[in-house]
C-alpha cells in the first residue's frame, strides 16, 4: 500500500511517499480502507519531532480517518465487512489501509460524508468534552475560543452556539473573522480581544495558542471562569536553539495554585488522543455529541480546496503553517 512513513522529524518536505507492505490484521483488529485523512495540528508537531504522544519512529503518521472496514479479525464483533467508521488510533491516518483495534474503529453521525467524517473526532469530541464535561458551560454563558477559525475552533462555535452560548472567537485575518461570524460568532483579534471583552468577560476560554495570549484569556476570565488548555499552535521551537528553547518554555502556560484560588478561577486541560481508547467510559457524552450533531445535521468544516492528494502530505503541512486553513484540511490516499 502506499503511506507516509515519518522516519526522520524535520520541515514538510521529510513526508514522502512509500510503496509497503499491507498491515497484517490481528485478532481483535479490523482493516479500514482509508477514504480521507484528517490532518491535525499535532501531526506537524509529530513530524518535527515536538510531539510527545508520538509513538517510537518509524511510523504512519495520521489519528484519523475515515474509511471501509475490508476485513474483520477473528475475535470481532461488533463490526461487520463494509461498515463505514471513523478509526481514530495514533497512527495510520496518512496511508491506503490501516488496522485497529476494534474499539478504535468508530461509528458517526449518518448524515456525514466521508470527508466530514475524517474531519469530525480529534475536532469535535475535543471541543465537546473541553465545553461540556470539563467546563461544564451553561446556557446564557460567554465562551471565548481562540483560533475560532480552525478545525477545533469552528466546532467549538458550533457546538457552543447548540449549547445556548454567546460566543466569541479570534483569528488572524479578516477572511477568517468574516467566516467566524458566518457561524454566529463575534469576531475579534488576538489584538484587541480582552480590552473588546472587558465589560462582558467570557464565563469559559478554549484555548489553544499560549504565550502571550494564554496569559491575557487567564486575565479577562469572568470570576468563577473556566479555560480549557488545548495546544500551542503560536508556541515554535527550535530544539536546536537553546534561546528558542527558553522562550517556548517561557510561553508554555504555567499556573500557581495559590493564584487559581486567589482569583477563583478553573485551570484545566484535556488531551483527546490519549482519551480515545477510553471513549467506551466517556459514552455517554459522546452519543449526547453523536445526537446534538445529528439532529442539527451539524457538519465538520471541509472545502474541496483543503483536500490534499496523499502524496501531498507536505504541502497539505504548510498549508497549516501558513495559517491558511478555515476548518479542517484533509488527505486523500
Ligand atoms: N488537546 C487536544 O486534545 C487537542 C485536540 C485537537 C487539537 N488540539 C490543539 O488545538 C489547536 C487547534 O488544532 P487544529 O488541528 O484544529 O488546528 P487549526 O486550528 O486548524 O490550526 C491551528 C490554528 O492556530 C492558529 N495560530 C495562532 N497562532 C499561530 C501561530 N503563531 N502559528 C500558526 N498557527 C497559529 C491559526 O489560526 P489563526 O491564523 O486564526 O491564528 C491556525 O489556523 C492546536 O493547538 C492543536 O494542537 C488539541
Amino acid at each position: 500500500m502506499r503511506a507516509i512513513v515519518l522516519d526522520r522529524t524535520g520541515k514538510p518536505d521529510v513526508l514522502q511517499i512509500s510503496e509497503i507492505a499491507d498491515p497484517i490484521v490481528k485478532d481483535n483488529q479490523v482493516l479500514v480502507r482509508n477514504k480521507y485523512a484528517g490532518v491535525n495540528y499535532a501531526d506537524l508537531l509529530a513530524r518535527q519531532g515536538l510531539y510527545s504522544w508520538s509513538p517510537k519512529r518509524p511510523y504512519i503518521l495520521g489519528f484519523e480517518a475515515s474509511g471501509i472496514v475490508e476485513e474483520i479479525g477473528k475475535k470481532v464483533t461488533n463490526i461487520e465487512v463494509g461498515d463505514s467508521v471513523i478509526a481514530a488510533a495514533q497512527t495510520g491516518g496518512y496511508a491506503e489501509l490501516n488496522a485497529v483495534d476494534e474499539k478504535l474503529a468508530l461509528g458517526y453521525p449518518d448524515h456525514f460524508n466521508y470527508k466530514e467524517a475524517a474531519a469530525y473526532i480529534a475536532t469535535w469530541a475535543t471541543a465537546w468534552l473541553a465545553l461540556t464535561e470539563m467546563a461544564r458551560v451553561r446556557k446564557g454563558e460567554r465562551l471565548l475560543v481562540q483560533a475560532a477559525a480552525g478545525g477545533v475552533g469552528t466546532s467549538a462555535i458550533i457546538l457552543g452556539k447548540a449549547l445556548g452560548l454567546e460566543v466569541y472567537g479570534t483569528a488572524s485575518t479578516q477572511r477568517k473573522r468574516d467566516f467566524i461570524e458566518s457561524l454566529g460568532a463575534h469576531a475579534l483579534t488576538y489584538e484587541n480581544f480582552d480590552t473588546e471583552l472587558k465589560d462582558k468577560p467570557p464565563n469559559c476560554v478554549l484555548e489553544s495558542v499560549g504565550g502571550d495570549i494564554y496569559k491575557r484569556s487567564n486575565i479577562c476570565l469572568a470570576p468563577l471562569g473556566r479555560i480549557v488548555l488545548i495546544g500551542g499552535s503560536g508556541i515554535h521551537v527550535n530544539k536546536k536553539n537553546p534561546f528558542s528553547l527558553y522562550k517556548a518554555w517561557k510561553a508554555l502556560p504555567k499556573t500557581n495554585i495559590a493564584k487559581v484560588i486567589k482569583y477563583s478561577k478553573g485551570f484545566m486541560g484535556l488531551h483527546i488522543g490519549r482519551l480515545i481508547p477510553q471513549f467506551d467510559k466517556l459514552k455517554h457524552s459522546l452519543d449526547h455529541l453523536n445526537r446534538l450533531v445529528s439532529e442539527n445535521e451539524f457538519r465538520p468544516i471541509v472545502s474541496e480546496e483543503q483536500i490534499f492528494n496523499l502524496a501531498d502530505a507536505g504541502i497539505a503541512h504548510q498549508y497549516i503553517h501558513d495559517r491558511k486553513n478555515i476548518g479542517k484540511v484533509l488527505l486523500k490516499p
